[in-house]
C-alpha cells in the first residue's frame, strides 16, 4: 500500500482564534490527567468519575494506549467500551481529550508485519512487548494507524464529550531500517534535487565518500568510525519530518471525519529527536509533558525554561501541560518523591508561564505493567492519602484561576534556541564533547530566572521587535536571517549577548571560513580564531579595569581565542593557561543603551551572572514584577528571586493582569507589592505587602487595574 510521505499541512479547524478559548471559557483552567479505563472494570470507572468530580477534574485524556483493545484481531473493531467511557464522562461534565491510539500497536501487527517494527542503528529489529514499536517510515504501520484513526474519528467526531484530540503519544521513534533508508533517499532527492548537490552539501570529497546516485545512500547506521556530520544531521531532520508526516496524516484523518475540536500531540520540551519549531504550526494548541527531576535543585529554573519555550512554540498563546508526575516517576534510576507542596508550586508555575491546562500522568495508579510504581492522582492507597489531598487542593486552586485563562505572559527578553543548531553542534568529531548546547542554554537562562526576568524562547531568524535584551547561547548554526534579525535588534537599541561556539557553521554544518562568529563579528566588535578545550578544573578568569577588577572566577570546558576591536571593551580576561591575558568576554557599546556582549568561554555561574547583569542594566530590562522582591544590587534594575546570593527565593511572573508569586525559598517571605490587590487563591485583600508562607503561592490581581492585557495584546507591561 502506498502513501504520500509528506501530506500537505492541514488547515486548522479553529483558524484565526484562540483554539482553547471555547473550552476554557466554559471550564476555566483545564485540570486532569491520562485515564486508562481499559485497565479496570466498569464499576471502577464509575468510582473514578465520581472522584474526579470531587477533585475538580474537568479534562481527561483517554485511549492513548487502547489500540489492542479496539482492534483485538486484525480488522476487528471494539468501540463499545469507549462509547460507555465517553458517555460516562459526558454525563459527569468531564471533557475528553481523545487520543488516536497509534503510539503502541497491538503485538499482532509486529508479528504479522515485521516491517512495521523499527530497526536500530546496529540493525537490531525491536520487538513488541513494550510500546512505541513502530517505524514512522513503515507504509504498513501507517496504513493500519490511519485505518484505526479514521474509524475512531468517524465514530467520535461529534461526541459531545470529545473536546480535544491527542494524536499518538510523544512522537520520537527512530528507524534505521530499509524502508527508512528508502524514504530518506526520497527526502534527500526533494531537498537537494541532484546527487551532485547532495555531495556538495555533505562534503563527500572528504574520506572518499562521494555518492554516484541517491540509491547508494544509507541512514547513518553503525559504521567503522566517525559518521559524516551532515549525513547525520540530515537524518535527524528527516526523522523529525517523517514523524511529522505521521502526525499530519492523523490530523488530516480526524478533520476528514468532520471533527472540529482542536487537535494536538504532546511534545517533550527539549526532546532531541523532534524539531518542535517545525511542528508548531501543525498543532492547534501546543501541549507538553514535563518531568523535572526532584533530585536537581535547579529543576524549577529548567522547568521555567521549557515553559517559556512552549509559549514560544505557540507564538505566545496559552498552552497545555498535558503530563507531569504528581509524585515520583518510575523511569529514572532513582526517583525522588515530589511533595504535594512542590507539585502545587510546579503546577501554578506552569499556569503563571502561560498554561491554560494542568494535567498529569495518570489519574489512577496502574497495578500491573511497567509503570506500576509511577505516582498517580489516585494512588494505590486510595483517596485518603496526602497525594490525593494535594490533588484536590490543586483542583480548588485552579478553579479560582479562570480569570487568567486566555491571557499572555509579557517578556522583554528573548533567548534564541534552535534544534538544528543543537544537532549540528553535537555531531561527533568536535573539540570537546563536554560542551553541550542544552547545558549552555540552561546556563544562560538560569541567571535570568534568578533575577526574575521572564524570557521568551525564540527561533533564530524570527523578528526580535519589542525585545530589549536578546540572549544567544551556543547557536552553532547562525544563518543570515538570524544575523539580520540580531542586527535589527541592535540597531533598535537592544542588548545582545552571544555565547561561545556561536555562528560556527552553515546549514550544511560546514565550518564558515573566517574569524568567528562569522555572520556577526562586526556587530560584536570582537572575533575569534581558535576554539580551545580547557584542562580539567578550568582556568581562572578575572575582571578588568574599570569594569569589575575585583571579580574573579573560572572558565571550564571550552574557551576561545578572541580579539577585541579598538572601540570594544574587554570585561573579563583569562588569567592563566594557554589563553592567559586574552579577552574572555567583550562588550561593544552601540548607543546610549543596549550593546553587544561576546562571551568567549563557558563561565561559572557567578561570572556569567555578572556579565548578564551588565547587559540587563544597559538594556534596561527588569524583573517581571519590579518591587515585588528586594533588589540584591541596589540601584540597578537587577532583582533576584532565588536563594542564590542571599536573594529571596520567590519566583515572580506576570500573566495578563495577574502577578504570580511562588515561594520556593523554604521559608516564610513577606513580599513587597506596591498597590492594592486581591489574591485570587485566598480572596484576601492585599495592600503593599503579601505574606507568603513557606511553599505557598499568591496570585494577585490589581483591585483597580490601570493596565489591561487582552489576549490579543502580547506585550504591554
Ligand atoms: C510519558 C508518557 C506516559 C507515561 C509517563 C510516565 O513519557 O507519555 O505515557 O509513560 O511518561 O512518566
Amino acid at each position: 500500500m502506498s502513501h504520500t510521505p509528506f501530506p500537505p499541512r492541514t488547515e486548522r479547524a479553529v483558524q484565526g482564534r484562540a483554539p482553547l478559548r471555547e473550552l476554557t471559557d466554559e471550564l476555566g483552567v483545564l485540570y486532569g490527567g491520562d485515564w486508562n479505563p481499559e485497565q479496570w472494570e466498569p464499576s471502577v470507572w464509575r468510582e473514578d468519575v465520581r472522584l474526579m468530580r470531587e477533585a475538580g477534574v474537568n479534562l481527561v485524556t483517554v485511549g492513548v494506549f487502547s489500540w489492542a483493545r479496539y482492534e483485538p484481531e486484525p480488522g476487528a473493531r471494539d468501540f463499545a467500551w469507549m462509547d460507555e467511557v465517553l458517555d460516562l464522562l459526558h454525563e459527569h461534565g468531564i471533557a475528553a481529550d481523545l487520543a488516536t491510539p497509534v503510539a503502541s500497536p497491538p503485538p499482532w501487527l509486529g508479528v504479522e508485519h515485521p516491517d512495521t517494527l523499527p530497526v536500530d542503528a546496529d540493525g537490531v529489529r525491536l520487538v513488541p512487548g513494550s510500546r512505541n514499536q513502530f517505524s514512522p517510515s513503515s507504509a504498513t504501520y501507517r496504513a493500519h494507524a490511519l485505518a484505526i484513526t479514521r474509524d475512531l474519528a468517524a465514530r467520535y467526531a461529534r461526541h459531545p464529550a470529545v473536546r480535544l484530540w491527542h494524536v499518538g503519544n510523544e512522537y520520537g521513534q527512530i528507524d534505521f531500517g530499509d524502508e527508512a533508508a528508502h524514504a530518506f533517499r526520497g527526502w534527500l532527492r526533494e531537498r537537494y534535487g541532484t546527487v551532485d548537490a547532495l555531495n556538495e552539501a555533505w562534503g563527500t570529497a572528504f574520506w572518499s565518500q562521494r555518492y554516484r546516485t541517491f540509491d547508494d545512500v544509507l541512514p547513518p547506521r553503525r559504521m567503522p568510525y566517525l559518521v559524516n556530520p551532515t549525513q547525520s544531521l540530515d537524518f535527524r531532520r528527516f526523522t523529525s519530518d517523517q514523524l511529522l508526516a505521521c502526525y499530519r496524516e492523523q490530523h488530516a484523518a480526524i478533520r476528514a471525519a468532520g471533527a472540529t475540536q482542536p487537535v494536538t500531540t504532546n511534545f517533550m520540551g527539549f526532546f532531541p529527536h523532534v524539531d518542535s519549531w517545525s511542528w508548531a504550526d501543525d498543532v492547534d494548541v501546543v501541549a507538553d509533558d514535563q518531568y523535572p527531576d526532584q533530585a536537581d535543585p535547579r529543576s524549577p529554573a529548567d522547568a521555567a525554561l521549557v515553559q517559556d519555550l512552549m509559549r514560544g512554540l505557540g507564538g505566545g498563546a496559552p498552552w497545555l501541560l498535558l503530563e507531569q508526575a504528581v509524585g515520583a516517576t518510575s523511569w529514572r534510576e532513582h526517583n525522588l518523591p515530589k511533595s504535594p507542596e512542590r507539585m502545587r508550586l510546579d503546577s501554578l508555575q506552569a499556569v503563571a508561564r502561560g498554561a491554560d491546562g494542568i494535567c498529569f500522568f495518570q489519574w489512577r495508579a496502574s497495578t500491573a505493567g511497567a509503570e506500576r510504581f509511577h505516582s498517580a492522582m489516585l494512588p494505590h492507597a486510595g483517596p485518603d492519602t496526602a497525594v490525593h489531598r494535594g490533588v484536590r487542593r490543586l483542583g480548588q486552586d485552579l478553579a479560582k484561576l479562570r480569570p487568567v485563562t486566555g491571557t499572555r505572559v509579557p517578556a522583554r527578553t528573548a533567548l534564541l534556541f534552535d534544534w538544528e543548531s543543537w544537532w549540528a553542534a553535537e555531531e561527533p568529531g568536535r573539540i570537546t564533547e563536554r560542551l553541550r548546547t542544552l547545558d549552555q542554554v540552561r546556563a544562560f537562562y538560569r541567571p535570568l530566572w534568578d533575577r526574575g526576568i521572564v524570557v521568551d524562547v525564540v527561533r533564530p531568524g524570527a523578528p526580535l521587535d519589542g525585545y530589549d535584551l536578546v540572549v544567544v547561547p551556543q547557536t552553532y548554526l547562525l544563518d543570515d536571517d538570524a544575523a539580520k534579525s540580531l542586527r535589527a535588534a541592535v540597531e533598535g537599541g537592544a542588548g545582545v549577548v552571544v555565547g561561545p561556539m556561536t555562528g560556527v557553521a552553515d546549514r550544511n554544518a560546514h565550518v564558515l571560513p573566517g574569524r568567528f562568529p562569522v555572520p556577526v563579528t562586526d556587530l560584536l566588535g570582537a572575533s575569534g580564531e581558535e576554539w580551545v578545550a580547557l584542562p580539567d578544573g578550568g582556568v581562572e578568569v578575572v575582571g578588568t579595569q574599570p569594569w569589575a577588577p575585583a571579580l574573579a572566577g573560572r572558565a571550564e570546558v571550552h574557551a576561545e581565542l578572541l580579539r577585541a576591536d579598538d572601540d570594544t571593551d574587554v570585561l573579563l580576561r583569562f588569567a592563566e593557561g594557554h589563553l592567559a591575558g586574552e579577552p574572555a568576554v567583550t562588550r561593544r557599546r552601540t548607543g546610549p543603551r543596549g550593546g553587544t556582549w561576546y562571551v568567549g568561554a563557558v563561565l561559572d555561574e557567578g561570572l556569567l551572572g555578572a556579565v548578564l547583569d551588565d547587559a540587563i542594566v544597559r538594556a534596561g530590562v527588569g524583573p517581571a514584577v519590579p518591587g515585588a522582591v528586594p533588589a540584591v544590587h541596589p540601584g540597578s534594575h537587577v532583582f533576584a528571586v532565588t536563594e542564590a546570593d542571599g536573594a529571596t527565593g520567590v519566583e515572580a511572573v506576570r500573566r495578563g493582569d495577574a502577578v504570580f508569586l511562588l515561594n520556593r525559598s523554604g521559608e516564610h517571605r513577606d513580599v513587597v507589592v506596591p498597590g492594592r490587590w486581591t489574591d485570587l487563591l485566598t480572596g484576601a485583600d492585599v495592600v503593599d505587602v503579601v505574606p507568603l508562607p513557606v511553599h505557598d503561592v499568591a496570585v494577585l490581581i490589581p483591585v483597580d487595574p490601570t493596565m489591561t492585557n487582552s489576549p490579543d495584546e502580547p506585550r504591554n507591561w
